[in-house]
């Protein structure tokens, strides 16, 4: 496999087709952080306005933390999952009372605040830090299983931490933030679930599912 190819392919793609997503702007890492958690039970489309006012009531990370709980679940509501939100403001307290007020750049200070689990702390690295972290969700292992054609079941638990390895050995140590947002946008525009569009896909002559014409076959994910 050309890991270095497939590196320059997909980052390339990105440049050149990336979305102008609002929390695309600047890589401060609390915007990171919390279009990351709308990100992760909720549509781009939906989580767009959301963002945009969470964002305009408290624009910093200062601002989130000395608001009242009550307003920000106010902000938060209609996006559900609200726990996400109070996860949210207690991790950001934390990093006040704890780390000055800086997002922490180490992953183990940084996975260890509430509501950030593996997927949330390599996104908050690479996108915000340019950290060769992986941050696999459910759209990376599909793009993953069908170019690497890894064929065990993703709606197993144990089985995400075997992507993170994989994706741990192809990550770009130049630009981690394009990788994984290329891999991300890759999975949302190109190599979608149903009828992926493989002659548009940048990485196609890498594509083990592609070549063996069983992309709609991967990944394999049970019901259960
Ligand atoms: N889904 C999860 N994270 C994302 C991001 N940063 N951009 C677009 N879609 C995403």
């Amino acid at each position: 496999f050309d890991v270095q190819g497939f590196q320059t392919n997909l980052i390339d793609w990105y440049q050149a087709n990336k979305r102008d997503l609002p929390w695309r702007h600047d890589q401060d890492p609390y915007k990171v952080w919390v279009s990351e958690i709308m990100l992760q039970q909720t549509q781009v489309a939906t989580v767009i306005p959301y963002f945009q006012r969470f964002i305009a009531k408290y624009p910093t990370l200062h601002d989130l933390a000395y608001a009242d709980q009550q307003d920000v679940l106010k902000t938060w509501e209609g996006l559900g999952y609200y726990s996400r939100a109070r996860h949210l403001q207690n991790a950001v307290r934390e990093v006040v009372a704890s780390y000055d007020g800086e997002v922490p750049d180490d992953p183990k200070a940084l996975g260890s605040l509430k509501g950030i689990g593996p997927y949330t702390k390599g996104a908050i690295l690479s996108i915000a830090f340019n950290k060769p972290q992986p941050a696999v969700d459910g759209n990376v292992m599909r793009v993953l299983s069908r170019v690497l054609k890894i064929e065990d079941d993703i709606a197993q638990p144990k089985v995400k931490k075997q992507f993170e390895h994989y994706a741990d050995g192809i990550i770009s140590d130049k630009d981690p933030s394009s990788f994984n947002q290329g891999i991300m946008e890759l999975g949302a525009l190109v190599c979608t679930p149903k009828e992926p569009m493989c002659l548009f896909c940048p990485v196609q002559e890498y594509c083990r599912a592609f070549q063996e014409g069983m992309e709609q076959d991967l990944p394999v994910k049970s019901k259960a």
